[in-house]
């Protein structure tokens, strides 16, 4: 079992970013957002499970999962939410496990799960939270102008995360994204250097 962070934040305070900084650094990253999409791709098995729970117009013409649709669904629907969990999660588990297990050397792993805080299903694969943290505005205008989101969709997924407040009281560290990339950048080599150490440790102790 290889050093791992459990990387979480709201929705547009900067994960993918700064996930794709760690791994520029030489960690080995998991996107369960990734594998989430890729799951529910076009002609995937679970599409079709969710098509022929919910009906054929959670399919867009493209072929592909119409995921604002399905948001609406298990936003306003708990046995629906209940539904696509117990069917998805797993699944995202199960893969997450088979890229743990093809990694090539890296010093330590980062596991990007936006959700960590509010499900239970890393933990113990996890040694330490680091939460991206960024204002509440800029959650809102971040995603808003990276997916046409409107501000009330953002603030609905907002609702269904926990707050800002236990995100950060629960973190072991802190990526604050509130500023420049370059910033953000810097904090990123910050922890990199610390997480290198603190692998190095791990290791040591185990053997
Ligand atoms: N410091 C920053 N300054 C400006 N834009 C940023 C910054 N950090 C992230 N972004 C942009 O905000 C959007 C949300 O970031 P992203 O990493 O996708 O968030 P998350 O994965 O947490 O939802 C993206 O378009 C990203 O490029
Ligand atoms: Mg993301």
């Amino acid at each position: 079992m290889p050093f791992t962070i459990g990387l979480t934040g709201g929705i547009g305070c900067g994960k993918s970013r700064v996930a794709e900084n760690f791994a520029k650094l030489g960690a080995a990253v998991i996107d369960t957002d990734k594998i989430a999409r890729a799951l529910t791709g076009p002609n995937s098995k679970a599409l079709d499970i969710i098509t022929a729970q919910f009906g054929d117009d959670y399919r867009r013409t493209d072929g592909s999962l119409d995921r604002a649709r399905l948001r609406h669904l298990i936003f306003t629907n708990a046995g629906a939410k209940a539904y696509v969990e117990a069917l998805l999660h797993p699944l995202i588990r199960q893969q997450v496990a088979v890229e743990m297990a093809t990694l090539t050397y890296a010093p330590y792993q980062v596991i990007v799960v936006p959700l960590l805080l509010e499900t239970h299903q890393y933990q113990e694969w996890i040694h330490r939270i680091l939460v991206v943290d960024c204002d509440e505005a800029q959650q809102i205008s971040r995603t808003m102008a990276r997916s046409g989101l409107t501000e009330a969709e953002v603030r609905t997924i907002m609702r269904h995360q926990i707050s800002r407040e236990t995100r950060r009281l629960r973190a072991n560290d802190i990526i604050t994204n509130k500023r420049t990339l370059a910033e953000m950048e810097d904090q990123v080599i910050k922890s990199h250097r610390h997480y290198v150490v603190l692998a190095h440790k791990y290791r040591e102790e185990r053997e």
